[in-house]
């Protein structure tokens, strides 16, 4: 008697499967990456089990700030800090770590030093966590270059020179999305609980050439400069054709993984008060332009492409429009 039942997939291309075969064709890997990468999949792991409240008394406490083991309860933002930079210092592949949440770079132990260099934000849209909107992690990831001691300079190489940059998204469901640059594409792999792997959904994720949705803070309208406010109000109100709709969820993750899978612009502009706007260049503008890049988007600071910048300082902002490339073309003619 045959048994009935859903289908399983007894062949699937889980992540660490993935990355493994991308090992597998540069002959002269040495499978550093493979391991750093599988150390950020765990981090991330364990960032969306704490994000969904797997485990709601360690994450809680019964009454605040203390859990039923009477531990000090930490919040989710440093606990996704923690786990990043314990998970990587341990992968023994990175030499330097660069996170929004720490002032100064963190220096690996040198008996657990490699040569990569990981810029990451744990957990961004933190003003999204206690609602239950969507959160991610993102993560940039550079090769060291120079001899001698890993030093801040190591991190301040534009985002062209990345090795890898990838983004989870703590969404309705969790995904992971990850490029290895040079053309080779961004590529999704969705979160099977049942199993605790990641799986390839999305291979080879192309962003339509042109969207139909804006994406931008418009409480801050008034700061605009005349061109972005002439951009907008065409897209609300246009000569011919259907204006477009406006979608914001607040959470850079979500609002870029949005555009990539539908089309259309994400902006976080230069304003009169922040000429530089407010997403870091490092660990949020460069990993998010490096795969909307390869997934055949643009991404620009309004001058010149995101990936083009030279960083001065690891945490410096930059204004950032990205997107479907008609979308981005069209807007960039205004802003000139
Ligand atoms: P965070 O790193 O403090 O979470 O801030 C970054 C977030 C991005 O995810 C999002 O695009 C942006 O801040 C939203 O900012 P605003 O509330 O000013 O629109
Ligand atoms: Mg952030």
């Amino acid at each position: 008697m045959s048994q009935q039942g859903p289908a399983f997939d007894v062949n699937a291309m889980t992540l660490t499967r993935w990355v493994l075969a991308q090992q597998r064709t540069a002959p002269a890997a040495t499978g550093d990456l493979t391991q750093l990468l599988n150390s950020i999949q765990t981090a991330v792991k364990a960032i969306q089990s704490a994000v969904r409240k797997a485990g709601i008394a360690k994450l809680h406490g019964i009454s605040g700030d203390t859990n039923v083991q009477g531990e000090q309860v930490k919040k989710l933002d440093v606990l996704s800090n923690d786990l990043f930079i314990n998970m990587l210092k341990s992968s023994f592949t990175t030499c330097l770590l660069v996170s929004e949440e720490n002032d100064n770079v963190i220096q690996v132990e040198t008996e657990r030093r490699g040569k990569y260099i990981v810029c990451f934000d744990p957990l961004d849209g933190s003003s999204n966590i206690d609602c239950l909107v969507s959160v991610g992690s993102i993560f940039a990831i550079y090769k060291k270059h120079s001899d001698g001691e890993p030093s801040v300079a190591d991190a301040l190489r534009p985002g062209r020179e990345l090795v890898a940059a990838g983004y989870a998204l703590y969404g309705s469901a969790t995904m992971m999305v990850l490029s290895l640059g040079t053309g080779r594409g961004a590529h999704g792999f969705m979160y099977d609980p049942s199993i605790g792997e990641f799986i390839l959904t999305d291979p080879s994720m192309k962003i339509p050439e042109k969207g139909n949705i804006y994406s931008i803070n418009e409480g801050y309208a008034a700061e605009w400069e005349p061109g972005l406010k002439k951009y907008v109000e065409e897209k609300k109100n246009p000569s011919s054709g259907k204006a477009y709709g406006a979608r914001y969820v607040g959470s850079m993750v979500a609002d870029v993984h949005r555009t990539i899978k539908y089309g259309g612009i994400f902006m976080y502009p230069a304003t009169k008060s922040a000429p530089n706007g407010k997403l870091r260049l490092l660990y949020e503008c460069n990993p998010m332009s490096f795969i909307v890049t390869e997934a055949g988007g643009v991404a620009s600071n309004g001058t010149i492409p995101i990936l083009d910048i030279e960083p001065e300082t690891i945490h410096q902002r930059a204004p950032c429009y990205l997107g479907s490339k008609k979308d981005v073309e069209e807007l960039l003619k205004h802003l000139k």
